[in-house]
């Protein structure tokens, strides 16, 4: 497995596999990689690229003012690690001075699709995501990009932005990979005691039991996670394309939560 740090020797690589016919895929991470990334790397060797790029890259950009960018957790020897066991062929670790340079002072913002959900909450948090996954993509000249349904706003949000910009590639989303729990795998997830690893499986119960009883209102799942000691931050249901709210569930709808427990905020979504 290939390592970088440079962009440009990275981008210079790319660029050459690419004229020699690769197909190359990109899995976008911000490292400390659990199965949810695993299954981003399994999803893009099954849809047979030669060239499996993954980033590890704790994006600065897109964390708000008292957010966890110093404490997100990392461990580039065992994203190393993990990467190679599961067939990546190429790791990118660049660093924020490399990825910003000096007067840095062109972002991407995308204007409806982020309007809601998260991007209401964290101002300035998809505006840092498209913007470093647009240089991602401009640096490994990926055929698709795979990325995990947990973020269902950001996936969404990357989709439109490959449309409006004329990105030359496709957005693969893969499933959500929970914990035997139920609990969505995510780095975060690190941050839970035990005690609230047991609270925080309201979300994920509260979402299957309402996949399976549609009838039932969105309140009852604040309600339940309220009652399981979590503050809810959102639970919404919205268009799957739009991400409009919308009053009935059905077909086409999707329900996003975002609630703390303890001081991590944790989101996971299910679609109807
Ligand atoms: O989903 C993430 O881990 C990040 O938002 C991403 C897409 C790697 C951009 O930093």
């Amino acid at each position: 497995m290939k390592t970088f740090k440079d962009p440009k020797k990275l981008q210079k690589w790319a660029a050459l596999r690419k004229r020699e016919g690769a197909k190359i895929a990109l899995v976008p991470t911000m490292g400390y990689l659990h199965e949810g990334h695993l299954s981003l790397i399994a999803k893009a060797k099954a849809m047979k690229a030669d060239e499996i790029i993954v980033s590890v890259f704790v994006n600065p950009v897109q964390f708000c003012p008292g957010e966890d960018y110093e404490k997100y957790p990392r461990d580039e020897k065992a994203d190393y690690e993990k990467c190679k066991a599961a067939g990546a062929t190429a790791i990118f670790f660049p660093t924020p001075a490399n990825m910003y340079l000096e007067n840095h002072s062109v972002y991407i913002n995308e204007e409806q699709l982020s309007q809601g959900l998260c991007g209401a909450r964290r101002p300035g948090h998809f505006r840092g995501v498209c913007t470093v996954v647009a240089k991602l993509f401009n640096l490994a000249h990926p055929d698709f990009a795979v990325f995990g349904q947990k973020d269902f706003q950001q996936a969404q949000i990357i989709k439109r932005m490959v449309r409006d910009l004329n990105f030359d590639l496709d957005i693969v989303v893969a499933p959500i990979v929970r914990e035997k729990s139920g609990l969505a795998r995510s780095s975060r997830n690190t941050y839970l005691s035990d005690e609230e690893k047991t609270r925080a499986l309201a979300i994920s119960r509260s979402l299957k039991e309402l996949k399976a009883n549609p009838a039932q209102r969105l309140s009852s799942v604040v309600k339940k996670l309220t009652q399981a000691g979590l503050k809810v931050d959102y639970v919404e249901a919205v268009d799957v394309e739009t991400l409009k709210p919308v009053k009935k569930l059905g077909k086409g709808v999707a329900v996003l939560v975002a609630a703390y427990c303890g001081k991590t905020r944790l989101i996971d979504n299910i679609v109807i």
